[in-house]
């Protein structure tokens, strides 16, 4: 298989569930452009349309209307595969008096919700989990003080929630991580006028009234779009653009550790609102180096692991991901599925301690099945896994990369030679 051309990825997802979740707490109307159709974002425009109402699509465009207020005092939000939506939900019904219960599909069931509710108790939340941590999230909300909190790991879910509940605290909130994660809910606060500021090392917020924008357009997704700039990084004469995608630093790690295995990538930046945006091009160059990604580079290339360990089989020498104990915890335990699965296609996966080592490069061979765990990442990475092996291999529940991607297969197709 050989890839070549251009294509657009979807809205990106990150800021669309904010620029959708945030108007819960805001006044106003927007029109927003490009807000991504893909499952988990969906999940959050369903979660507004209980609680509040006002989030309709006209044509493409989802326009907000909002006064401010939730509008119901007692409800069950389904979050379906979303722990984005989940975890923001948390921080915003902190706050907000009424009943509120959340649950989702099997896999979000399993995901840990504790790590949020904890620092939302220590502000005065009224939030109960299932015994070991996971949903449903039973929230009573009420009156929230502010906090002086350390993240314990590097999360910007568990952070959104903590800086969303302070702008509803009485009091100061601040907050430090231990290594910087992606900052779509500090920028969005701040273009919606919240009181937000970044003083020795913490973020700080206050309690604020906020507006939305009239108009807010959202960038393609870099996490979507990497699929094809790693796959023509790793496939013989490939070639392909991703345009008006996100390019936000604390998203675009996996672009520096491309050039690093020595890929050939041009990054053309083209616009600033509501961040940084552009195009990218990547394109094969033959050998390609290990990948060495390390704990503190993590975070900002969290979900591009999966598609950067496929690079890795391809690569001259022994890659290393270190700890990547997070990646155990997401839409399926991404760790134990890279191994298990790419392994059935010969790979040299290794895990050692909390690290991932992988030995490279390895012809990919055609195997019975794979197995994508209900996973959209770990999907999309076996389809391309499956390009390099050029046969047709099964992958199992493969209809999930709708979660993040509805057209990956399309877009898949226009770009295979
Ligand atoms: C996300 C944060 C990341 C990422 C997820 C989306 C977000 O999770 O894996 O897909 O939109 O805040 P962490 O909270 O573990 O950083």
């Amino acid at each position: 298989m050989r890839l070549s051309g251009t294509f657009k990825p979807p809205g990106d997802k990150s800021i669309s569930h904010r620029i959708a979740l945030l108007s819960l707490l805001a006044k106003g109307e927007c029109v927003v452009s490009n807000y991504s159709t893909a499952q988990d974002c969906m999940t959050s425009v369903h979660a507004v349309n209980a609680l509040r109402g006002g989030a309709v699509f006209s044509g493409k465009d989802l326009n907000l209307s909002t006064n401010g207020r939730i509008l119901t005092d007692s409800v069950d939000v389904d979050c379906g595969n979303s722990g984005t939506t989940m975890r923001l939900l948390m921080g915003i019904l902190a706050g907000v008096s009424g009943r509120f219960i959340l649950w989702g599909d099997d896999s979000l069931m399993k995901r840990p919700m504790e790590r949020v509710a904890k620092p939302l108790r220590c502000m005065g939340a009224n939030i109960s989990c299932a015994p070991n941590g996971t949903p449903p999230v039973t929230i009573d909300g009420s009156k929230l003080c502010g906090i002086d909190y350390r993240l314990p790991v590097a999360s910007a879910q568990l952070k959104s929630a903590v800086l969303i509940a302070g702008i509803q605290a009485e009091g100061l909130t601040r907050i430090t991580e231990p290594v910087k994660s992606r900052d779509h809910t500090e920028h969005m606060l701040e273009m919606f006028g919240a009181n937000i500021s970044f003083e020795s090392g913490a973020w700080c917020v206050r309690k604020s009234v906020m507006e939305l924008p009239s108009v807010f357009s959202v960038p393609g997704d870099p996490s979507s779009a990497a699929f094809f700039l790693c796959g023509a990084a790793m496939l013989d004469g490939s070639e392909v653009t991703a345009e008006g995608i996100l390019l936000n630093p604390t998203r675009v790690n996996f672009l520096e550790k491309l050039k690093e295995m020595g890929a050939q990538i041009e990054i053309h930046i083209e616009g600033d609102s509501p961040e940084p945006w552009g195009s990218v091009k990547s394109s094969h160059s033959g050998k390609l180096s290990p990948c060495k990604v390390t704990s503190e580079e993590l975070p900002l290339l969290v979900d591009e692991v999966p598609i950067l360990a496929l690079l890795a089989t391809q690569a001259h020498g022994v890659s290393a991901f270190q700890e990547i104990g997070e990646l155990r915890i997401k839409e399926s335990d991404r760790v134990a599925a890279l191994v298990s699965e790419l392994g059935k296609l010969g790979a040299k996966l290794e895990i050692d301690g909390p690290n991932l080592l992988i030995y490279g490069p390895t012809k990919l061979r055609a195997t019975d099945g794979l197995e994508s765990f209900g996973d959209h990442r770990i999907a999309m990475t076996l389809a391309i896994a499956r390009g390099l092996t050029d046969e047709n291999v099964p992958i199992r529940d493969m209809s999930c990369v709708s979660i993040s991607y509805p057209d990956f297969f399309e877009t898949l197709r226009e770009l295979t030679l």
